[in-house]
């Protein structure tokens, strides 16, 4: 495996894998690892590690978290099989520059020729040849609501997935098991569609204007004071869009002399804010204690480069679930740190608010922190809520700058009524004001699916509380068999490959929902089953078989 496969994922300076059960060296980091308590049933016993830096007394409930090493002899496999695709797309870009083979790619001109190529690096020769194979995969259109199910629309290809067309025909009431649609509030019937069609009869769907302008309505005004009273804190303010709402604020918050320090697995919206900022940008390992210190403490000790001045301000930069590995973040021991080095915590709540905490209010409520530990709290509407949009929230003289300075504030016309609606609707049934339960259904769901998968012997990725799942294929060919023959099956799943995720580290992703039913998680389990034809054609035994004799 490589070096970046290797350290990527891990939660370890020193010891990136513990093989075949031997101990974590130095750092005391494994990638299988849980906090103090453990006694899950369904755990192998090999996955059981205490993690020796970690302080539990920071902690109130078990944390659990399981990123199992991939096996040799699937590593070894996965890079012969890329080793195979990239022969022959070698073979095959040969054959399309000598017309051999039709080129449906956008290529130089004749006259261009002396030019440096525009296309040139690995992922363009990915794309081509790799991604091409399997493109059917993704941007799949859908016609209906993203709910528990969802209506598909199908396509062919005929020639190779470089263009499809639509057959005409709808593939109904497939079960979704990718749309982040934690609680189900991604309806078209109900009290949030109804109360957002209203406020649209009211104020229509669009505002024409910034909230400094003509576009700040009373839904904006309801909505923020929501936000605020929903997280705990002393003033909110929500934006049009959540990439937007971390890419145009960290520059707000930081600029030339700062330090962000960066989880390496944080999303692009937060990477894009970051550089946009010109602050300073240092990357500690995925959810390591031990090297997010290791930076705090270099940044305390030795300063700004070559002048040595202290940081004006450094800021940490964390989720509070990973999407991609349905990892939790290590909140209490990131507040230690943050508090023990006088840093700022910019939180990202996108896929943990509504869906974490016994009160559905996120990570912090899950770890039952105090929300003023974390100095900026921001999240996203179009996860939970079934909206669209993000917020930050904080102290009011953080917000009230913000209003002033954020491009995204100042610059961009105002959330539409009805998503603000749609937003209000669905925070104030999640803050229990109707009698409903909705996160406990999810968390069970949540713990349901996982065991099951685990009970099959699959390797699955991230914190048993996640409900994002991410089943481990590894190998390319399995990314596209396994998304194509769930389907048939009448199950959407997302799978995911490189650049995405790194190259031998493939996977199928799960999102559980509030919305599937027993009944629904019950009809996406047999078909992987041993004896199953997809389990034969995907070849997922190989991994039960390996992922079981480390
Ligand atoms: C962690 C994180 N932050 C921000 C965003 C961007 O949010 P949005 O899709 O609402 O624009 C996403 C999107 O998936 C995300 O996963």
């Amino acid at each position: 495996m490589t070096e970046s496969s290797a350290t990527k994922l891990l939660n370890g300076d020193a010891c990136h894998r513990t093989l075949h059960g031997k101990n974590a060296s130095k750092n005391g980091y494994v990638k299988n690892h849980c906090l103090f308590q453990q006694s899950q049933k369904y755990r192998r016993a090999r996955e059981k590690r205490q993690n020796a830096t970690t302080n539990p007394s920071l902690y109130q409930k078990p944390f659990v978290e399981s990123f199992e090493e991939t096996p040799l002899l699937v590593a070894v496999l996965t890079y012969m099989g890329y080793g195979i695709l990239t022969l022959f797309g070698y073979l095959r870009d040969f054959l399309r520059h000598w017309n051999i083979e039709k080129c449906h790619v956008a290529r130089e001109r004749e006259q261009q020729k002396d030019f440096v190529p525009l296309y040139q690096d690995f992922e363009n020769f990915y794309t081509r040849n790799l991604y091409m194979r399997i493109r059917d995969n993704w941007n799949r259109p859908i016609c209906s609501v993203p709910g528990a199910k969802m209506d598909v629309v199908e396509r062919v290809t005929h020639n190779y997935n470089w263009t499809f067309e639509h057959t005409g025909t709808v593939v109904k009431d497939v079960i979704n098991m990718g749309s982040y649609n934690y609680l189900g509030f991604a309806e078209n019937t109900g009290a949030c569609a109804d109360a957002a069609v209203e406020v649209t009869h009211a104020y229509g769907a669009g505002v024409g204007s910034t909230r400094c302008e003509m576009g700040n309505l009373d839904v904006h005004e309801e909505l923020e004071l929501l936000i605020a009273r929903f997280l705990g804190v002393e003033s909110s303010m929500a934006f049009g869009m959540g990439f937007a709402t971390n890419s145009m604020n960290i520059p707000a918050l930081t600029g030339k002399g700062c330090l962000i320090l960066s989880d390496e697995l944080n999303h692009a919206s937060l990477v894009l804010g970051a550089r946009l900022s010109g602050s300073t940008i240092r990357v500690f390992k995925h959810n390591n204690m031990q090297s997010l210190e290791k930076l705090l403490r270099d940044a305390i000790v030795h300063g700004q480069p070559r002048t040595h001045r202290p940081w004006k301000k450094i800021l940490i930069v964390v989720e509070g679930i990973y999407s991609m590995e349905g990892s939790i973040v290590r909140l209490p021991e990131i507040v230690a740190l943050k508090k023990r080095y006088k840093a700022y915590l910019y939180l990202d709540e996108a896929h943990s608010i509504g869906a974490l905490g016994p009160q559905g209010r996120g990570v912090v409520n899950y770890f039952g922190l105090d929300p003023k530990d974390v100095d900026i709290m921001m999240g996203t509407f179009t996860k939970s809520f079934g909206a669209a949009g993000g917020y930050i929230g904080g102290r009011k003289e953080l917000i009230d700058y913000l209003r002033c300075h954020s491009h995204s504030a100042v610059y961009a016309t105002s959330m539409s009524p009805p998503v603000a609606q749609q937003i209000i609707t669905s925070m104030k049934i999640i803050m229990g004001e109707d009698g409903t339960s909705l996160g406990v259904q999810l968390s069970e769901n949540t713990n349901y699916f996982r065991r099951k998968l685990l009970d099959m012997g699959f390797i699955i990725y991230g914190n048993d509380d996640s409900p994002v799942v991410p089943l481990m294929l590894y190998m390319p060919a399995k990314i596209g068999a396994f998304g194509r023959e769930m389907l048939k099956r009448n199950i959407g799943t997302v799978v995911v490959g490189f650049p995405a995720t790194p190259i031998i580290e493939s996977r199928a992703r799960f999102c559980v929902s509030a919305a599937h039913t027993k009944e629904m998680l019950d009809t996406v389990t047999p078909p992987l089953k041993k004896q199953q034809a997809i389990h034969r054609l995907v070849s997922l035994e190989v991994q039960k078989h390996l992922g079981s004799s480390q």
